[in-house]
């Protein structure tokens, strides 16, 4: 690819909203990939734009690096993904994100009603967890999906 096509690290953090740290730093992980120029500047190939929109979109789901990197590593290497290669992607997820927003509609309407997290403190609790009963299947919000009981990819 002629290398006036490609983009510069300015360009890219302009379109993308991401600060040239962040773009190292995903290249450095290995979720993108440049050319050099002589120079040994930076050069992307446009494609990228759309891989750094999956990155932000994925991790402000609260998506992890490594799966990130699991599923952009189903696109292909050294040509430009196509819609056939996005879609591969896009059902390797599906599960994922059905499942989200299945715990995510459980959260929007479980906030007005038991949530089996033990704190006794809504009329509901009476009847969806009377004394605390639903302790016995381990700890935090019992009548929670399991996708909203785990421990964050971040750890807290
Ligand atoms: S909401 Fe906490 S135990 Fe019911």
């Amino acid at each position: 690819m002629d290398t006036k096509d490609l983009l510069t690290i300015g360009e890219v953090s302009h379109r993308s909203g991401f600060p040239p740290s962040a773009l190292r730093f995903y290249e450095r992980e290995g979720l993108l990939r440049t050319t050099r120029t002589a120079g040994g500047q930076r050069r992307y190939e446009r494609s990228v734009l759309r891989r750094l929109a999956f990155i932000r979109a994925a991790r402000t789901l609260g998506v992890g690096l490594d799966e990130v990197r699991e599923g952009l590593d189903r696109l292909p290497d050294g040509r430009t993904p196509t819609k056939a290669d996005w879609s591969r992607l896009s059902r390797a997820w599906r599960s994922r994100l059905d499942e989200q927003i299945q715990a995510l509609v459980a959260l929007r309407d479980g906030l007005d009603s038991c949530i089996g997290c033990g704190c006794l403190s809504l009329q509901r609790c009476r009847l969806y967890n009377p004394e605390d009963r639903v302790s016995e299947l381990g700890p935090g919000a019992r009548l929670l999906p399991p996708m909203l009981r785990r421990t964050p990819a971040e750890g807290v």
